[in-house]
């Protein structure tokens, strides 16, 4: 029977000296250039040597010296198999690569500015270890529940009339309806389905803001403390950040620049400020929208956990308060649902539906149609809005469980900030100095519990020590033994 695909077709032999040395050199290679990745399963000999036309005894010799050398492993019965620990550098065509950065490519300044921008960023979220019990905050699992309507909805969807054609690039019809009545009955946003653009996470609703208005030299003003992940965005599309100050209240409209002449626009969180946890009031709001509107400065309202609220009257968006051609509205179903699911959308003023569904094309030409069928399907049949509900249920009790063992291991040593809604709080300890924080997070880590400082997301020093506790992967009880980790911790490190 005759082969298609040949198992590893890019594989060439430089012709020099033996054969099973040029199947080892060119085997390194591939290491070297990632083409073979660690743990990649390799062809069994016969196929390889079928594929160079040689002696499977050749290659046989080239796979044993590689397994001599710990570039390979051979499994018994199971095959043999790129190291998952290489023995040293990746070896390109034999020869070892140059690490002096000679031969780095030199960006364009635009790629550069996007690839910093990004670095800094990424390195503050990344999630370098998994704790056994692990306050991050920004992570969720998804509930049973919700999986199994997930994989019966997957498997429908694959059944769905044009499933597998590119789509609108705004977003799916009866997705965008669905999220625009949403954003209406619970967060008072009164914008129409035209007026959604469904996006890949909040994260590209940014970008394509950022892309859509800001040229280089503009200024972008940002909370501080504040998203990161924003911050890198408007700094990618060339911006000047300006941070601004943010209290127990949310940003201070007293910290704006009185002048707003190269200001584009103003990134906030106003439901539920990332990261302080604080609900901007709503004189501050009424100010920010008019501060913003006499000056032509554009307003992007983060609501990325607007739909976890504990407290009774609902908190009205930014973009709700009244119609306002300033006001952009980005939501995410990041922590609804889940992150990897990477979508989001954005509620737009008329004049910017167009540019962005035009900057989605191009981008990408849309959201994975299957994904958005999958969430509109959950939304139409209410399951949804169930999930919601089980969700804020679930949230809360961690909530209530994170302050109360807060209080009790703590007592006064603690003062909790930021519990109103979504899936995180601040601790903030006020006898502790900012290298006492460090030596409490570093004495947690020893003990397998993972505690995050909130002064890696400020620009400016925040003049207190506190963490930022997260409870979408911690349950009850393991929040109780965190937090008794924590304070036992703390009174070793507790300044007299
Ligand atoms: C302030 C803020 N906005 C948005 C997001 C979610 O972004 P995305 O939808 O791209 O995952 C996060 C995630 O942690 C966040 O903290």
């Amino acid at each position: 029977m005759s082969r298609l695909v040949e198992p590893l077709a890019f594989l060439e032999l430089d012709g020099g000296g033996p054969r099973y040395g040029q199947i080892r050199r060119a085997l390194l290679g591939a290491i070297g250039t990632g083409a073979l990745a660690p743990g990649a399963r390799l062809p069994t000999t016969r196929d390889l040597a079928r594929q160079l036309e040689c002696a499977r005894n050749i290659v046989l010799l080239a796979y044993e010296q590689l397994v001599l050398e710990g570039y390979l492993t051979a499994r018994p019965r199971t095959g043999t198999f790129v190291s998952s620990d290489l023995p040293r550098a990746p070896v390109a065509n034999g020869r070892r690569q140059s690490s002096s950065g000679k031969d780095r490519i030199p960006l364009a300044p635009s790629g550069q500015r996007l690839a910093e921008a990004s670095s800094q960023a990424w390195a503050i979220t990344r999630r370098s270890r998994r704790y056994s019990i692990d306050f991050m905050y920004g992570q969720c699992e998804p509930d049973t529940r919700i999986l199994r309507h997930l994989r019966r909805g997957f498997g429908n969807v694959l059944h769905e009339p044009f499933a597998f054609e590119y789509g609108n690039p705004a977003g799916d019809a009866t997705l965008r309806a669905e999220v625009a009545q949403r954003l209406c009955g619970t967060r008072g946003v009164a914008r129409s389905a035209e007026q959604i653009v469904i996006t890949n996470g909040a994260q590209q609703a940014l970008d394509i803001c950022a892309r859509l208005l800001l040229r280089t030299g503009d200024q972008a003003l940002v909370e501080d403390p504040g998203y990161e992940a924003a911050r890198a965005v408007f700094r990618a599309a060339g911006a000047v950040i300006t941070p601004v100050a943010v209290d127990a209240e949310g940003l201070n409209p007293a910290a704006l620049p009185p002048r707003a002449a190269r200001t584009r626009l103003l990134y906030v969180t106003p439901s539920h400020q990332f990261p302080t946890g604080a609900i901007l009031t709503a004189a501050r709001r009424h100010q920010l929208r008019l501060w913003a509107r006499s000056r032509g400065v554009f307003i992007i309202e983060d609501d990325y956990d607007g739909e976890l609220r504990y407290h009774e009257r609902a908190v009205r968006a930014l973009a709700g308060l009244e119609p306002d051609d300033h006001v952009i509205y980005c939501g995410t179903f990041a922590k609804s649902l889940f992150p990897s699911l990477r979508l989001g959308y954005l509620a737009l003023p008329d004049a910017l539906v167009a540019p962005a569904a035009n900057a989605k094309w191009l981008t990408d030409r849309g959201s994975s149609g299957l994904v958005q069928r999958l969430v509109r399907n959950l939304m139409t049949t209410g399951e949804y809005d169930r999930h919601i509900r089980r969700m804020q249920r679930r949230y809360l009790a961690r909530r209530d469980a994170l302050v109360h063992a807060l209080t009790e291991h703590l007592g006064q040593e603690v003062e909790i900030a930021g519990d109103a809604s979504g899936m995180h709080l601040v601790a903030w300890f006020p006898r502790l100095g900012p290298s006492h924080l460090d030596a409490l997070v570093a004495a947690c880590a020893r003990r397998d519990v993972g505690v995050y400082p909130i002064a890696r997301h400020a620009l400016q020093p925040l003049g207190r020590a506190g963490l930022i506790m997260g409870y979408g992967l911690v349950d009850e009880r393991a929040i109780d033994r965190g937090v008794r980790t924590l304070a036992a911790k703390y009174r070793k490190i507790r300044p007299a």
